[in-house]
């Protein structure tokens, strides 16, 4: 194998993974050697742009640790965790659609009662969220394991902030015997993804915002439904058509109403798509 060009560098690249043992893992291998090859040959992609390319994921991986995912954001922004998401959380019509996870869920978040305060010291409005959780059929998910994650009014998750040593705006909560859930938080507000590294050097050179509309994140197990990743969006946000990172579904923005008494109120109702039994 030598004296390869433009023309016949890829079969030999294909050639060495051919011995690939996984089939799952040799498909995706194939598929993306490919597809980069052609990128680079259809863009006709120089030297400098090729270490450009090689700079920007090394300065992900640097600002990478446990509490910042410079590549999460980068396949948030291009498109391709939604592109997933999509094409993985394909239900029946009347099911809860999924939507991005971001990279602000933790594993481990502290276990309320129902009725609690998840906020738990965060800076915003209070709001006070209720709703159910039923499957498909309309029968209530007695039980279902609801975690729940926000910002605070600054925009920031509790894991953007080194000096707190607790958690804010993130818990788990368990639905009732009759699949109801409740509890106080403080109103989510619009907030731009992290933008002090590569990927926000990206936006800027595309002349793109890092904002994305106010949510409320969801994921909702129960055993016998499949688990549902989502977010709850507030109806007035000026971001609703600008995503940075293109989560927004129409059925799933609602009314975040502001009570006579300053604080706010929502209410969701979820529906879980059961598991073919
Ligand atoms: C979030 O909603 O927490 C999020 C999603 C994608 C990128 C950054 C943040
Ligand atoms: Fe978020």
């Amino acid at each position: 194998m030598r004296n390869l060009d433009e023309h016949t560098i890829t079969q030999a690249v294909l050639e060495r993974f051919s011995n690939t043992p996984d089939p799952r893992l040799k498909e995706i291998i194939f598929s993306l050697v490919q597809h980069l090859h052609d990128f680079a040959r259809e863009v006709r992609l120089t030297e400098e742009e090729w270490l450009e390319g090689i700079k920007f994921l090394t300065r992900a991986g640097h600002i990478t640790d446990d509490k910042r995912q410079e590549f999460i954001l980068i396949s948030d922004t291009l498109g391709l965790s939604m592109l997933t998401v999509a094409m993985n959380n394909q239900k029946p019509d009347g099911c809860t659609e999924a939507t991005v996870v971001g990279p602000f869920h933790v594993e481990n978040a502290p276990h309320y009662n129902l009725g609690d305060d998840v906020g738990n010291g965060a800076i915003g409005a209070p709001c006070f969220v209720k709703g159910t959780i039923k499957g498909l059929g309309g029968e209530p998910v007695p039980g279902a394991h609801i975690e729940v994650w926000q910002s605070d009014e600054d925009g920031m998750y509790d894991v953007q902030k080194p000096d707190l040593d607790h958690s804010q705006g993130r818990g788990v909560l368990k639905a009732d015997a009759d699949g109801n859930y409740y509890f106080k938080s403080i109103l989510a507000v619009a907030y731009p993804i992290p933008h002090d590294g590569p990927v926000g050097d990206m936006l800027v050179a595309t002349k793109n915002h890092p904002w994305r509309p106010a949510h409320l994140h969801f994921m909702i197990k129960s055993p016998g439904y499949e688990s549902l990743i989502t977010h709850v969006f507030r109806h007035d946000d000026q971001y609703l058509d600008s995503d940075a990172v293109f989560g927004v579904r129409q059925s799933l923005i609602t009314d975040w109403i502001q009570q006579p008494n300053g604080e706010y109120t929502l209410e969701f109702n979820f529906v879980l798509n059961p598991v073919p039994k």
